[in-house]
């Protein structure tokens, strides 16, 4: 069996725990659920959600990964043997594989749209609601796209902790914030643009509904990464000096900055073109923005061009990071479950994978009559992993740290066994224990009654 790396440097794991928390969730999922909710209320109470819920979650799966120094599923069998808290463990692992099959097809979108406006195809006026259905219902091309984006990831993966997953972090991550530097001047510079600051930075607070702020908790949950072992899996290999509460709050600062400027991105820009009718879904980034990138820059077309192909470099940065945490759970429990060497752990992942991947692909076109429960593949995996195993996960991880785990076991480790201050210790555990849990519980019960 190979030895077991860690993250070479504090940054490096901060940029990849980052790198894993920004992705599609952040400047697709996030910029939709604002315009559902009400535009600044709901970024409001998110803020709430991440520092309240989010944070502390974050924390505890820091210090199951950086105590045990295992895969998640022999993270949980190691602190609690013989007890069925493992099912934790086994539930992340299988969820990550899951989530990495549907989350490559829209990365794969994304390298379509890529490769599309940096040909300057996405210019050309052309109907992009049809560009976009032609496309995801294409047999060959959606595959194939997910497919080439599953070969990145693969390539990294198999180079393993420090030369694949940090060094490509530490490039990925900066070159994402410029990118994201550069497309908010570019967004706040068209005319018009003060319409969509409005809807951002003036909050209508009679749209603040119970409904309303268990979309925050959901969407906080999910921007972050927490609940299916990715960021345990990461944080088995931190070095035994990081500052576990310094980098949870660190990661989620970075993951909270980058949804808000996504907003920032996408709204002024959306809103500086009255004639586009705002989509929801996978269509305010693939069919509503490349019509507005069209419009806005109809006279200044090299304008448009630039902008267009940041935005899906953009894009496709954050997914890989992410693919490459979800990858990275699946793989580390592989390779220590079976004693393979990780190029044939992280082989076995990306083949079966893929394999799942090309029928939620095809659910979008030959298959898309293929259901159950009345949803296609991509919708059932999607509902599955993120509306039922996440939240049930979340309430786990609080319940184990908060009341299974000794409790000087869990403030040693968030304090380096006391060489660390951590003044707000009480108030994490006290969150952990009763907050949090109940937080979550409320937002499964609602997703699952509605
Ligand atoms: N956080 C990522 C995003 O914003 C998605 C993601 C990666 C994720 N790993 C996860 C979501 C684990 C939930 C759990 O797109």
């Amino acid at each position: 069996m190979e030895t077991r790396h860690n993250f070479g440097s504090k940054i490096g794991a901060v940029l990849a725990s980052a790198g894993s928390a920004v992705g599609l969730g952040n400047v697709w999922r996030f910029p939709t659920e604002v315009g559902n909710n009400g535009g600044a209320a709901f970024i409001f109470i998110y803020l709430i959600c991440i520092a309240l819920i989010g944070i502390p979650v974050m924390m505890s799966e820091f210090l199951i990964g950086r105590h045990t120094h295992a895969n998640t599923i022999s993270a949980f069998a190691k602190l609690a043997p013989g007890k069925w808290w493992r099912i934790e463990g086994v539930a992340g692992v299988f969820v990550a594989f899951l989530i990495l099959s549907y989350y490559i097809v829209i990365s794969g979108w994304t390298l379509f749209y890529l490769i599309e406006s940096v040909a300057g195809r996405l210019q050309a006026g052309r109907n992009y609601s049809d560009v976009f259905n032609n496309f995801v219902s294409d047999p060959w091309l959606p595959v194939l796209t997910g497919t080439a984006f599953m070969g990145l990831t693969h390539f990294i993966i198999s180079r393993g902790v420090q030369s694949g997953i940090e060094r490509f972090s530490k490039v990925m991550m900066p070159m994402l914030l410029f990118i994201i530097g550069i497309l908010v001047i570019c967004s706040f510079s068209m005319p018009g643009s003060s319409e969509g600051l409005r809807f951002l930075l003036k909050p209508d607070l009679s749209k603040l509904t119970a409904s309303v702020i268990l979309s925050a908790v959901g969407q906080a949950f999910y921007s972050l990464s927490l609940a299916m072992g990715c960021l345990c899996t990461y944080a088995s290999y931190f070095r035994a000096d990081a500052n576990l509460p310094k980098t949870a709050a660190g990661v989620s600062i970075i993951d909270t900055l980058v949804a808000i400027l996504s907003g920032f991105i996408i709204f002024p820009a959306v809103f500086s073109v009255e004639e586009v009718s705002v989509d929801a879904g996978p269509g305010l980034v693939f069919i509503t923005l490349p019509s507005v990138f069209n419009i806005a820059f109809e006279h200044v077309a090299w304008l448009g061009y630039i902008f267009s192909g940041f935005f899906y470099l953009l894009l496709l940065l954050a997914a890989l990071t992410s693919a490459m945490s979800l990858h990275e759970s699946v793989t580390a429990y592989v390779l220590e479950a079976f004693s393979i060497s990780r190029r044939k752990a992280a082989t076995a992942v990306s083949v079966s994978c893929m394999l799942l991947g090309v029928l939620c692909s095809l659910s979008f076109g030959i298959l898309g009559d293929v259901k159950l429960f009345g949803m296609n593949v991509f919708e059932l995996f999607d509902y599955t992993s993120s509306k039922i195993i996440l939240p049930i996960g979340g309430i786990i991880i609080c319940l184990f740290t908060g009341w299974y785990l000794d409790r000087r076991l869990v403030e040693s480790e968030l304090t380096n066994n006391g060489r660390l201050r951590f003044r707000l210790f009480r108030l994490y555990y006290f969150i952990i224990r009763y907050v949090a849990p109940l937080a979550i519980a409320a937002v499964f019960l609602q997703e699952i009654v509605s």
